[in-house]
């Protein structure tokens, strides 16, 4: 079927709204990562930036008290994620909103904790660890996932897979040096499983591009999309022992 105002940035839509996930990531490493961050209470602020549907906000949600509230610039993703709140009775306490996560609609030194997983590569790691500082507490915590070079060897071709996405990779040692020059004290790293790739987030985003081939049968541009993103696979596959993500993990000093 052809539908003529049909963007690509319609089929990212359609294609993630209904996975539990929008990027690589697990319930388990969110937990890990959680479980470094010992300043919250009843009355903490935190942020949840790129939360997509939500999926790891409502693991944050269930492990911890305080307000959490997720930013996402998808209103469809938001909508969402609200619903998510609400069938797990979480609405006293957590909320999505639609903004931007490049202006945050938060008050200076207002936040305990800033989360955000799959989010910063596209607006760069430097950029937005140093603007989201100035809106965490001194003591606050940091948790960001990011695409990194995993080895000092950099195939080309992976370079220029995620150069063309409008991102690009850094080592581990440099982000962590970034984070250490923009106010943080650095808590810890580690690279997120295979699994976080291959059966949570490829797999569940395949099966719903197939269904998306099947309701648009004959579309060259749902083709080409569909396409780009087995070609995304197909590079991890090749090339997982080079990059991956990394879970960064800091502390506003
Ligand atoms: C790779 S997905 C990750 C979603 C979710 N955090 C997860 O890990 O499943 C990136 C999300 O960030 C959102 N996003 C990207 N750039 C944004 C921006 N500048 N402001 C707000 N949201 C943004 C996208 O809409 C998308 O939901």
């Amino acid at each position: 079927m052809e539908n003529k105002n049909m963007t690509m940035f319609d089929l990212l839509i359609e294609t993630h709204i209904g996975l539990k996930r929008q990027g690589p990531g697990s319930p388990e490493m969110t937990m890990r990562a959680l479980s470094f961050v010992d300043n919250l209470n009843e009355e903490s602020y935190i942020a949840d930036l790129g939360c997509g549907t939500g999926g790891q906000t409502m693991v944050i949600a269930q492990n911890t008290i305080g307000h959490i509230i997720g930013v996402d610039m998808i209103p469809n993703f938001i909508d969402i994620f609200n619903q998510n709140v609400k069938q797990l009775h979480l609405e006293n306490r957590v909320t999505g909103i639609v903004g931007s996560v490049e202006e945050l609609p938060f008050k200076k030194e207002e936040l305990d904790l800033i989360w955000s997983e799959g989010v910063i590569d596209g607006i760069g790691f430097e950029k937005a660890v140093t603007y989201w500082n100035g809106f965490l507490k001194k003591g606050g915590y940091l948790a960001v996932t990011c695409p990194s070079w995993l080895t000092d060897e950099c195939p080309s071709e992976v370079e220029k897979f995620w150069v063309d996405a409008g991102s690009g990779l850094d080592s581990i040692e440099n982000n962590i040096s970034i984070l250490q020059n923009t106010g943080y004290r650095f808590i810890s790293s580690f690279t997120l499983s295979e699994e976080c790739w291959i059966q949570n987030y490829f797999a569940p985003r395949e099966a719903a591009e197939k269904s998306l081939l099947e309701k648009y049968s004959g579309n060259q541009m749902v083709e080409a999309y569909i396409e780009g993103d087995r070609r995304e696979v197909e590079l991890y596959t090749k090339y997982k022992q080079y990059y991956g993500y990394v879970f960064y993990i800091g502390k506003k000093i």
